[in-house]
């Protein structure tokens, strides 16, 4: 038996109980959670806005430490620290052979399954499904040997949490998605979990101008921290102007779309300035569609892209994330304000939607 929390019913509590865990099969394995994050994408599953099969383990923001490995496993052993990624790249497929483990074919079809087809997690009859395969609103949980990255050098459980996902999503986005390049102006749409390591991620790339563009006074005064140079409040007067007016009437030369919704992707594609480059991070609702001005597109010569997880490549991206931590390029510890417990993940939630600013994490 572990404790989970467990989505019985979109747009309802998740509930708090004790479940059945299997034991890892072949190429699988038990991590013992140490940290979530609460982050925006789990939210999306629990206020409907994407479909989810019920019930289901949510918690992709994750990091534990190994209990025990199936057979076959040979990456990680017990004790090792180990940092999750929630897509659990299969190396065989056309995405995985093509440098896009993060796009992995094999991990999608699956989905919210092992790769048998099967869950480990389940309440007599019921199965429970295991969301990314990571599961880690969990005291354990089992998942393929590909969604875990082992660290060398341990660090906060809390922060290896960030960097299975806030971290990599908003700072590769900059960095491997975008490349932004030195002295370019940036603006980010939605400064929250992800929007803020976007910052951190053009700080690092050495952008002239980093603009915070979001609703909330104190998410914007929050940016400041992490190398925003500049604030729009996009809830009294239209962002698009104001980041104009900031960049001599042309725009910026990156534009991030980081809250996830048709209006700010909207916005974020007309701040970019000729030539320049809007990325969309934000998973807006099931359905949402932006409209995007045509002939404008092509006589800026507009470039427009998605980025999912940053583009990040799991195995050899999070190590190096880590590294850039302990070198004090990335000052993550700033990031994390509030800890909760497993039993208060609700209220997690209700915090984020209510603005809090930062990064929560349930520790375990
Ligand atoms: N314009 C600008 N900012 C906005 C707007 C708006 N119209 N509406 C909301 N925001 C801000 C919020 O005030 C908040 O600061 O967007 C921010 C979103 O932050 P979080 O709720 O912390 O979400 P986060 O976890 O950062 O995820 C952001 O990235 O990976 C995806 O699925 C994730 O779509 C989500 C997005
Ligand atoms: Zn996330």
């Amino acid at each position: 038996m572990v404790k989970a929390a467990v989505l019985y019913e979109q747009k309802s509590p998740m509930i708090i109980e004790d479940v059945e865990l299997d034991d890892p099969k072949a190429g699988e394995v038990l991590v013992k959670i140490g940290a979530a994050g609460i982050c925006r994408s789990d939210r999306h599953y629990m206020h409907g806005d994407a479909p989810t099969l019920l019930p289901v383990v949510l918690g992709h923001e994750g990091a534990g430490t190994v209990e025990a490995v199936g057979p076959g496993v040979t990456s990680v052993r017990p004790g090792q620290q180990v940092i999750l990624s929630f897509v659990s790249s299969c190396g065989r497929c056309k995405s995985c052979l093509t440098g896009n483990a993060h796009l992995c074919d094999a991990h999608a079809a699956a989905g919210a399954f092992m790769f048998d087809g099967t869950t480990r997690l389940h309440k007599g009859d019921t199965r429970i499904h295991h969301f990314g395969k990571t599961a880690c609103f969990s005291e354990h949980s089992v998942m393929p040997e590909a969604a875990v990255v082992p660290i060398d050098t341990p660090i906060g459980m809390d922060i290896a949490a960030m960097i299975g996902c806030c971290v990599p999503t908003g700072v590769g986005a900059v960095i491997s998605s975008a490349k932004v390049k030195p002295g370019s102006t940036v603006a980010v749409v939605g400064c929250g979990g992800v929007g803020l390591n976007v910052i951190m991620g053009a700080a690092i790339s050495s952008a002239s101008k980093i603009i915070a563009v979001d609703i909330r006074e104190s998410q914007l005064e929050f940016a400041m921290k992490f190398g925003a140079t500049h604030t729009v409040n996009a809830s009294d007067k239209d962002p698009v102007a104001q980041v104009k007016e900031l960049t001599d009437g042309k725009g910026v030369d990156y534009a991030f779309e980081v809250f996830g919704s048709a209006d700010t992707t909207k916005a974020s594609y007309d701040m970019t300035a000729k030539s320049g480059t809007v990325t969309v991070v934000g998973i807006a609702p099931v359905g949402a569609e932006a409209g995007i001005n045509a002939v404008d597109m092509v006589r800026n010569e507009k470039t427009m892209r998605g980025t999912y997880y940053g583009s990040t490549q799991a195995a050899v991206d999070m190590p190096k994330l880590v590294d850039m931590y302990l070198s004090k390029k990335l000052p993550l510890d700033d990031l994390v304000v509030r800890h909760y417990s497993l039993d208060q993940i609700n209220e997690a939630y209700d915090d984020m939607d209510n603005g809090e600013v930062g990064r929560g994490i349930v520790m375990f």
